[in-house]
């Protein structure tokens, strides 16, 4: 039954899943594949002496933070390139879901806390992937903003929130990038599993947005298949032939209609026929991966994200540096689960600065590197995998079970460099020596999430450890001491705790999870090769209980949560701290420059297709860099209530010299400005403040325009009387 998967894939190795084939009919099976940073499959396949190696480009939160949609189209293209040279038809990406607590497990697979920053990325990376005639799937349909409870909790949200941020950025994608599937999420939305839920797949998905294209389930979401066949799922995934059963069963007993049941066998047999399987191509097994590896690095380059710089950065070339952190030796390239990826390499932070020929200092590298070594081993044992593969190959579907061990082992190798390992242990003489013989000092945190898992609001996780903390006190002190300067690297999914020690250092820079290349797109920003020009796509909290949603994080019970209440309603991010007035550590849309940006010249003209926003950016500093220009609208006086300010359109400039400037435009469909009022849009008359600015709190250029006349949409956004 074609609308039940075939399970984990049988042709390409390490993929997630297949659709049937049936042979009488010539309809071919079609191979799906994870995930956000790069095609997830398996890079040996038995009696074959290729390998499958795919890049691992950075994580999502890293693309958004480019706030490069171009860029982000490029990692797309290239996402599509190998995954059409390996033989997967449809990426099981982007993920698209908001960043709503700093804990959500998969933050690094996620774009924003914004929606248009989330949807405009989305619906790039999307237009890249099907560019090379491989479907992309827009995931987690709707509100699986956090793990904890993932597979049973029930969100409950109000309309108004949900269209105006938790839908609006898969509105976006599917209207701008056209994908060809939409992966329907695990959780529960206002009382039904979302895979269950007429409203969200029938009414919204395709009768108000016009989707055209495949609905799927996640992997084993809901818990009905003859409900989520009715709702609107058309492929049930992975799997099983339980599950075909019960749909037959259903069938005969007269609960699926023949009409429901021909929708969703054409929706699949569409997909399959797009697919670049049935149209006869034969995969290379050979795709492009030393390009794909300089566009890795340049959506990492763009990614980063300068936080503070006392003049430590950039730092010489002939500087000699001391390299603090396991993650410096040991950087983590990505998340973990379905996110993850497995590449050729990953060039660590320390390979990267010795490729650029950095002086780093031996003998801190060799305690880390043997104390790290040890861990590793313990971490891999190759006496545990051995028997596991041993019992594997006893037992069954070898494809899918050593797939699995594989990954297990690379959990635990990703965890490893992140576990306990106590960090200070150095002494204070050490230390002393190694400040005098060093230039800068270099501490490294890591932090490694994963699917299935939110992260610990604990030691160790959100919160530096008591040894990371002594790390970080112990070497500043020492550095400090002889005027030299401490620089501070978080290659980390999401937002840790900073303001406890962000004093005590000179500089932070967040690199974030970025792939496969982290190692020497650090290195570039570190020695000024490049200007960081990443801002962030999300609040960088203060205090995590501060965070709107962890009032009601993780939900009731708290031990084993069934239900949460999205009780912020529309304030999520900066829209809860500007209109509350909650100051953060570093705002939405917040990064620093080697060099910096003056603003000019803000006109606003209102023409047949919006209000077109002109002004110019100059680059007064004595470097070359990129600058993020955003555009935020407040509405100055509203009936109904709204957030202070939100995001209605940024741009990234090209490298600018110094001295050069470019003139910015940014069109904003009028529509745009609208709220849901509980039964449709409106952008109610009156005026409204156009902010332009370098980040969220940061604002430049400001100007008020006036909307003379109510303006309302209905749903699917045409204009109707007010
Ligand atoms: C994840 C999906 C993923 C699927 C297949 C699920 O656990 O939630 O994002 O695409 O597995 O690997």
């Amino acid at each position: 039954m074609l609308i039940v998967g075939a399970g984990f894939s049988r042709l390409v190795r390490g993929a997630a899943g297949e659709t049937r084939a049936i042979d009488r009919l010539g309809v071919l099976p079609i191979v799906l594949s994870d995930g956000p940073a790069g095609v997830r499959i398996h890079p040996l396949r038995f009696g074959v002496g290729e390998t499958f190696y795919a890049t691992a480009f950075p994580n999502e939160i890293v693309l958004a933070s480019t706030w490069n949609p171009e860029l982000v189209e490029r990692v797309g293209k290239a996402i599509g390139e190998e995954a059409k040279e390996y033989g997967v038809d449809v990426m099981l990406s982007p993920a698209i879901n908001m960043h709503r607590v700093p804990l959500c497990g998969r933050i690094f697979e996620y774009f924003s806390e914004d929606p248009l920053l989330a949807g405009e990325m989305a619906a790039a990376y999307v237009r890249g992937v099907q560019s090379e005639g491989v479907g992309a799937t827009l995931k987690h349909f709707v509100g699986n903003d956090q793990e904890a409870g993932r597979m049973v909790i029930n969100v409950i949200a109000s309309e108004r929130a949900l269209r105006e941020v938790y839908l609006r950025p898969f509105e976006i994608a599917i209207k701008k990038g056209k994908p060809w599937a939409v992966m329907a999420a695990y959780n529960k939305l206002n009382g039904l599993y979302c895979t269950q839920n007429p409203w969200l797949l029938t009414e919204v998905l395709r009768k108000e947005w016009g989707f055209d294209g495949l609905v799927m389930t996640d992997w084993g979401a809901g818990d009905n298949p003859v409900e989520q066949v009715k709702a609107g799922t058309d492929l049930i995934m992975p799997g099983s032939d339980d599950i075909v059963k019960r749909l037959l069963d259903a069938y005969k007993q007269g609960l699926l209609s023949d009409d429901i049941i021909n929708q969703r066998v054409k929706a699949v047999l569409n997909l399959v026929a797009k697919s670049l399987k049935a149209r006869g191509y034969k995969p290379s097994g050979k795709p492009n991966l030393d390009d794909h590896a300089k566009i890795a690095y340049e959506a990492a380059l763009e990614g980063m994200v300068l936080l503070k710089n006392e003049a430590a950065l950039p730092i010489v070339e002939k500087a000699r540096v001391a390299l603090f952190g396991r993650g410096s030796y040991w950087t983590v390239k990505g998340g973990l689960g379905s996110g993850d990826t497995c590449p050729r390499y990953v060039v660590s932070i320390a390979d990267g600065l010795k490729e650029r020929n950095v002086f780093v200092d031996p003998e801190v590298e060799k305690i880390y590197v043997s104390t790290l070594h040890r861990f590793f081993e313990f971490g891999t044992s190759q006496q545990v995998f051995k028997q596991m593969r041993e019992w594997a190959l006893k037992n069954g579907d070898m494809n899918a079970v050593e797939f699995l061990l594989t990954q297990f082992v690379e959990w635990m190798m990703e965890w490893t460099r992140t576990i306990n390992i106590q960090e200070d242990f150095f002494t204070d003489e050490f230390l002393d020596e190694v400040a005098q013989r060093n230039d800068v000092a270099i501490i490294t945190i890591s932090r490694v999430a994963t699917e299935g898992f939110d992260r610990a609001p604990a030691q160790g996780d959100f919160y530096l450890r008591d040894d990371e903390h002594r790390l970080v006190a112990r070497v500043s002190q020492a550095f400090h001491r002889y005027g030299k300067k401490v620089v501070v690297l978080l290659n980390v999914a999401g937002p840790i705790e900073v303001v406890s020690w962000m004093d005590k250092v000179d500089a932070i820079l967040v690199i974030w999870l970025p792939g496969q290349e982290v190692g020497r797109a650090t290195a570039d920003i570190l020695l000024g090769r490049a200007s960081p020009s990443g801002k962030l796509p999300l609040t960088w909290p203060r205090n995590l209980f501060e965070t709107p949603a962890m009032r009601a994080y993780p939900g009731e019970p708290k031990d084993n949560p069934v239900q949460v209440v999205y009780s912020e309603d529309i304030y999520i991010g900066y829209r809860y701290y500007d209109t509350f007035n909650v100051e953060p550590a570093y705002e939405f849309g917040y990064g620093i420059s080697y060099t910096t940006f003056e603003y000019k010249g803000l006109t606003v003209e209102k023409s047949g297709e919006g209000l077109v926003i002109k002004f110019k950016v100059k680059n007064v500093g004595s470097r070359s860099g990129k600058e993020v220009a955003q555009v935020y609208v407040r509405a100055l006086a509203s009936k109904l209530t709204k957030p202070f300010q939100e995001l209605k359109g940024f741009h990234k400039t090209k490298l600018l010299s110094p001295g050069e400037e470019e003139l910015i435009t940014i069109t904003i469909p009028v529509e745009n400005l609208a709220s849901f009022n509980g039964r449709y849009w409106i952008v109610e008359k009156g005026q409204y403040e156009i902010r332009v600015g370098s980040s969220s709190r940061d604002i430049r250029l400001k100007t008020v325009i006036e909307i003379d006349n109510d303006m309302c949409f209905d749903v699917s956004w045409r204009q109707i009387t007010c």
